[in-house]
């Protein structure tokens, strides 16, 4: 599959994106492990999700979908998980995988979790140390990476962590684990990471604690389903944001796009380079705040990228580095060095793309400087990268000629109907199968 994509005319528009992946993951998760009944809307129904949601139905969870974005999950109780009757394949999801370790550990069963070529490359070892050190038994390959062989049967202990590398998925993955330990399971992070974790336990009666950057809760602690409205995910929304940034006269409200403060660093970057954006109509659904977020065309300047803003726009990176490629000036990113170990290697994915569209990129090992230009048309490739695909197909809109982006398929990973949502805004991408 690859996106053909035709210099646009996005404009004035208000539009939906699909619900948030991180949030979509844990509501499957932790309504199974939950006493009673969960009621999920807006879920994504994007492949990612869809995995955790086969991977949960193995392990013996009665989950209903009345509608794509509607799931009823009859929660099976901590400690109600059945062994699965084959390995768990997880796809292209990293967060599947780290967060499903972290639960399987605990389990009085034995599970294998293995997933796409991307993510059996991905390492495993950031989740595997500290799981090891509660007294899980994970084999992995001798790299480190996927498949991994959970023994089930052992009594976990908590531990207090230092996570060597901020990231949201090796935290819950040692909280998750940390409800069938004994005693006390804590984490410090060296940068605040996403907490949607934390704030659903809350919301399903855990006591997690937060004091002076230390995340613990204690072990054996009953969790109560509940209903959740899944917030618009702002990790898709920053693919609108920035078609409406580049456009050249353009006025697009987001609608619902979850605002938590530890995913905002998209917001604050842009808005540092130059970008208008507002938030408005503010509310809080449930323990997630949300907002309609309103984009409007801008003039966009370079500088240096704050990397204490790094860890609260992780994801956003690619779009990050096209708002740059447009940008007055040249743009220096650093501290960016998790980007080389996601779907893609990020900081080269996107260095390799932006200059086949004839911009200058000079790459370091944990950033780039990237020289705002004009784009040109070419052929890119989004080396099988969800993120990837998509931010380069936001540049063709703008590009000087048409721009062909090879190997999207992974786009439904996390934003299936993507060529729809931004068809709504005026951005010409269409979809094409290589003949
Ligand atoms: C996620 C955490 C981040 C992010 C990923 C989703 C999560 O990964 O990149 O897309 O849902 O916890 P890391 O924890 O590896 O930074």
């Amino acid at each position: 599959m690859r996106f053909d994509v035709i210099p646009s005319r996005v404009g004035d528009a208000t539009v939906t994106v699909p619900g948030d992946k991180s949030v979509s993951h844990r509501a499957l998760m932790l309504g199974s492990i939950a006493e009673g009944r969960t009621e999920v809307s807006g879920f994504l129904a994007g492949e990612d999700c869809l995995a955790t949601l086969a991977a949960m139905r193995a392990l013996g969870v009665d989950i209903q979908q009345p509608s794509p974005t509607e799931m009823s999950i009859e929660g099976v109780g901590l400690h109600g998980l059945r062994p699965p009757r084959a390995e768990l394949d997880l796809g292209n999801s990293g967060t599947a995988m780290r967060l499903m370790t972290g639960l399987l550990s605990g389990q009085p069963f034995d599970s294998v979790l293995t997933g796409d070529e991307s993510l059996n490359g991905r390492p495993m070892n950031r989740i595997v140390n500290p799981l090891t050190r509660m007294g899980a038994a994970i084999e992995s390959d001798c790299d480190g990476s996927p498949p991994l062989q959970i023994s089930g049967g052992l009594q976990l202990h908590g531990i207090h962590y230092d996570l060597p590398m901020a990231s949201a998925q090796v935290k819950s993955a040692i909280l998750l684990a940390g409800l069938y330990a004994t005693g006390t399971t804590s984490v410090t992070e060296p940068a605040i990471t996403r907490d949607h974790t934390e704030r659903m336990l809350k919301s399903m009666g855990v006591t997690v604690t937060s004091v002076d950057g230390r995340i613990a809760l204690s072990g054996g602690q009953l969790l109560h389903g509940c209903n959740i409205k899944v917030p618009a995910d702002l990790s898709s929304a920053s693919f609108v944001m920035l078609a409406a940034i580049l456009a050249k006269k353009a006025d697009i409200l987001i609608s619902n796009v979850g605002v938590n403060p530890t995913r905002t660093g998209v917001i604050d970057i842009l808005r540092a380079m130059g970008g208008d954006i507002s938030l408005e109509n503010p509310q809080l659904s449930g323990e997630e705040p949300v907002a309609d977020i309103r984009v409007r065309s801008s003039e966009l300047q370079g500088g240096c990228v704050d990397p204490a803003l790094v860890s609260l726009a992780i994801d956003e990176f690619p779009v990050l580095f096209v708002a740059a490629a447009s940008a007055s000036g040249k743009t220096v990113f650093s501290g960016i060095g998790e980007l080389r170990v996601k779907e893609s290697d990020r900081i080269a994915a996107m260095s390799d793309g932006l200059r086949n569209l004839g911009i200058d990129v000079d790459e370091t090992e944990d950033g780039a400087v990237v020289h705002g230009g004009q784009f040109s048309g070419g052929t890119v490739q989004s080396h099988g990268d969800h993120r990837i695909a998509m931010s380069l197909a936001i540049a063709g809109t703008v590009a000087s000629e048409a721009v062909l982006v090879e190997d999207v398929a992974t786009v439904d990973t996390s934003f299936p109907d993507f060529c729809t949502s931004m068809a709504s805004i005026g951005a010409e991408i269409r979809p094409a199968t290589d003949a």
